[in-house]
């Protein structure tokens, strides 16, 4: 999960060398200002002794020299910005320009919503800033980089490490279980171990409340699971921006909204996305809602909407504790109706108990059936996702 107060490698850097803190009470302090610049002009210095030198060692010592600045390039003020951008199509003869002058800035833990009708250009932006296709003219920076001048290759490495994708009709394999599947975009990053992997598709189902679905395949569960796998593997490789395209196009308004709840206790974590849709609950989830029509992007709405509040966040905290009371309750009746029964599956006590409610509890599923079983004095426990009872 991205998060908000992540300090760029740099200010690691700075502090593991000097043993000093980079950002004080918000600010950035000014040592590490000074320190940063003496650093880049030592760079460029190194830089230019090892042109002169043009040995086979110098050219290695340059390679990793690009590589350390790259690793350090990371000073932006926003997440993405985007500057008066262009695309057109060409349809055998005839021009079709989809995009006229977009400007656009997303920030880190931005809800944005893009409405519009159909064919106003949507998800030629959304492609654009997801790295699937290349501008006509104009600039999108993402963490400070200008990824509309890349080639192919380059782009699927930005796609693949820096962006999570969720489209409408969720495009999971469907001969792979929902384990499986998450754990796609892990195998080609190639950066954990078989065990790992495992852990951390594990890890990502258990976000998005599916873990105990692990091993079903998309025919065996609903569009709204369906989709709620798509957000976990979407989130698999730590993306800096999740982008969405009509992500609740294709459920009922119902399901929407549990997804929506789930995008939003997301981004409370500190994910940011850009989601477009004609779906008008999207926006009132999201904390940036823009309109768009004939390729311009008009009138921004409100924004800042949903970003937690001290008020809000004590809100969702109490709605939780409530959600727990009501999951107890729900559970403890399940329960007495199957009085005699030696094991049930935490998963069939689950499903007695309303999604919107299992969304959002203070603490994890088991544990709500964990103090239901203590407070009771229920002789039993939880074995490999079965309540055991004897
Ligand atoms: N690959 C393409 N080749 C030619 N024209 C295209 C292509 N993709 C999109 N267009 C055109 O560009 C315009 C914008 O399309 P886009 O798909 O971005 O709209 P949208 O807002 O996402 O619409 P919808 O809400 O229906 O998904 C439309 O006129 C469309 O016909
Ligand atoms: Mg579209």
């Amino acid at each position: 999960m991205t998060n908000i107060m992540k300090k760029d490698p740099l200010m690691e850097k700075y502090e593991e060398e000097t043993g000093k803190l980079a950002i004080w009470k918000g600010e950035i302090t000014k040592d590490f200002r000074k320190w940063k610049e003496k650093k880049q002009k030592n760079s460029i210095k190194k830089q230019k002794s090892v042109t002169l030198k043009s040995s086979r060692e110098a050219k290695k010592e340059m390679k990793k020299l690009i590589k350390e600045d790259k690793d350090v390039e990371v000073d932006y003020e926003h997440l993405i910005v985007v500057e008066n951008l262009h695309k057109t199509y060409l349809l055998g003869t005839t021009a079709v320009a989809a995009l006229r002058g977009i400007d656009l800035t997303i920030d880190k833990a931005d809800f944005v919503d893009i409405m519009g009708p159909s064919g106003s250009g949507k998800t030629t932006l959304l492609n654009l800033i997801g790295g699937l296709d290349t501008p006509t003219r104009g600039k999108i920076f993402l963490e400070g980089r200008n990824i509309s001048m890349l080639s192919d290759n380059e782009l699927a490495d930005i796609r693949k490490e820096r962006i999570g994708f969720v489209f409408q009709f969720y495009n999971l394999l469907p001969q792979m279980t929902a384990l499986e599947n998450v754990m796609v975009p892990l195998h080609f990053s190639g950066k954990l171990s078989r065990r790992g992997k495992r852990k951390r598709g594990m890890d990502l189902l258990r976000l998005v409340g599916l873990d105990e679905r692990s091993h079903h395949t998309p025919s065996e569960l609903s569009g709204g699971e369906q989709q709620r796998v798509a957000i976990a593997r979407a989130f698999a490789n730590d993306p800096a921006i999740c982008v969405l395209d009509e992500p609740t196009g294709d459920l009922d308004s119902k399901t929407g909204i549990l997804i929506l709840n789930l995008l939003r206790d997301l981004n409370r974590k500190g994910a940011t996305f850009i989601a477009v849709s004609h779906d008008a609950a999207v926006s009132e989830f999201a904390s940036k809602v823009f309109h768009m029509r004939d390729g311009k992007l008009s009138h921004e709405g409100k924004v800042g909407g949903l970003k937690e509040t001290e008020m809000m966040e004590l809100k969702r905290k109490q709605e939780a504790e409530m959600n727990k009371e009501k999951c107890k309750s729900k559970i403890f009746q399940y329960l007495f109706a199957n009085q005699g029964r030696t094991e049930i599956k935490v998963e069939e006590i689950k499903s007695s108990v309303p999604g919107s409610i299992v969304l959002n509890l203070p603490i994890h599923f088991n544990d709500v059936i964990n103090e239901i079983i203590e407070e009771n004095g229920i002789n039993g426990k939880i074995e490999g996702e079965i309540l055991i009872l004897k």
